[in-house]
């Protein structure tokens, strides 16, 4: 199949185009490389022995990808691209949804002008706001509680209504949980620029030595230690849901909504200890007040999942720990 990925560069794309390339499908990347090093392509193309080929270019400017991708043909787009701190969405908001709403327009009427109707979105757990109950299924109510989440609730959306008005489009909204983890080879991973927002790369640089001391946002939440309990799904497995999804697009039609999870929880401080025992460091920490907007519990409801692309993760927290460990200290030294 011939797949257009957008934000193939970056970190959960970068695994994904090396999947696709793996299965045979032949992958055009389109990324700005905002948040992502020029060299992940080449690292991409030597873990799968295949190239993508590569169009430096904007989501939100049609002029700089139109023609490729009319050339290109595409069979299916899978849609990474976009802005993802929820800080800095909460500072500018408006940069977010031009960004994340206005591009995913901008590539939505661009393949509408094409054959093209199979879509893969990368939507967040975060649409579903603070949960009301866990795990949470996909028939949970959605409200997000910050602009990050509203552009990408927006953007479901907006997918949704487009397969209201074309009984061809076949569309799916991957609700990804927590990713983390990295390549087993550690040529590809997560690499934020400066302090990172999330907790397992900043975990990653405490036991690096990059940084001294983890914070950890409270442990005053209803949960068996008090600290946030999340679902962590190893970014692999995370890929693997993309090749599945994109094999759903070819026998559903409509627009439907799937949570990629793995349906078990994990405390920051199970995740600190998982992560000491990984890397045979230690990993200091202060306990803080907790971080504004956090919520107590998050965990997914895969089960739909499985039952619509028969994809389940298989990837544990050793794995996850082993990886991110492993692309760390590879990045570093
Ligand atoms: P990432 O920042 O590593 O990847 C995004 C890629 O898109 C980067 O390579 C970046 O250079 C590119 N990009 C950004 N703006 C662009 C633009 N205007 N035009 C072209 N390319 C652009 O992030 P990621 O963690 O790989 O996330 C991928 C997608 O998954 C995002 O849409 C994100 O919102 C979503 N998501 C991520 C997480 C997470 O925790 N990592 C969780 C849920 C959903
Ligand atoms: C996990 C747990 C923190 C950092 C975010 C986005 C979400 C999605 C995934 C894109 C929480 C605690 C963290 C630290 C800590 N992204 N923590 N010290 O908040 O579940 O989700 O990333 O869609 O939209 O909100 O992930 O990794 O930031 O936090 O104690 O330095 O770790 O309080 O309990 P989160 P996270």
């Amino acid at each position: 199949m011939r797949v257009v990925v957008t934000g193939g560069a970056g970190y959960i794309g970068s695994h994904t185009v090396t999947l696709f390339l793996q299965a045979g499908h032949d992958v055009l990347i389109i990324d700005n490389f905002a948040n992502a090093a020029e060299d992940v392509p080449d690292r991409v193309a030597g873990l799968a022995g295949r190239e993508a080929i590569v169009l430096r270019a904007d989501i939100t400017q049609p002029e700089s990808y139109l023609k490729a991708f009319e050339d290109f043909a595409p069979d299916a787009v899978v849609h990474f691209a976009g802005l993802k701190a929820v800080a800095e969405a909460v500072a500018d908001p408006l940069e977010y949804y031009r960004v994340n709403v206005g591009g995913s327009l901008t590539l939505f009427r661009i393949m509408q002008g094409t054959e093209c109707r199979r879509l893969v979105f990368s939507s967040s757990a975060t649409v579903y706001g603070d949960p009301e109950r866990v795990p949470i299924d996909e028939g949970h109510p959605c409200r997000p509680t910050n602009p990050y989440g509203r552009s990408k609730l927006m953007v479901e959306e907006i997918v949704e209504d487009w397969g209201r008005s074309d009984d061809s489009l076949a569309a799916i909204n991957l609700r990804y949980f927590n990713p983390v983890g990295a390549h087993p080879s550690a040529r590809i991973g997560e690499a934020p620029n400066g302090v990172p927002n999330n907790l397992m790369p900043y975990i990653s640089d405490v036991a690096q030595g990059r940084r001294e001391r983890l914070q950890v946002f409270g442990d005053d939440y209803g949960t068996p230690d008090g600290t946030g309990v999340r679902d962590y799904i190893h970014v692999m497995d995370l890929a693997d849901a993309h090749l599945a999804a994109l094999e759903l697009t070819g026998r559903a039609s409509g627009v439907e909504a799937l949570n990629v999870g793995t349906g078990e929880g994990y405390s920051v401080l199970e995740m600190v200890r998982a992560f000491e025992s990984a890397s045979g460091r230690s990993i200091p920490y202060d306990v803080v007040a907790r971080r504004p907007g956090d919520v107590a519990i998050s965990l997914a409801d895969p089960a739909m999942a499985e039952a619509r692309m028969g994809w389940k993760a298989n990837l544990g927290l050793d794995e996850m720990c082993r990886d991110a460990w492993a692309f760390t200290r590879g990045r570093n030294t």
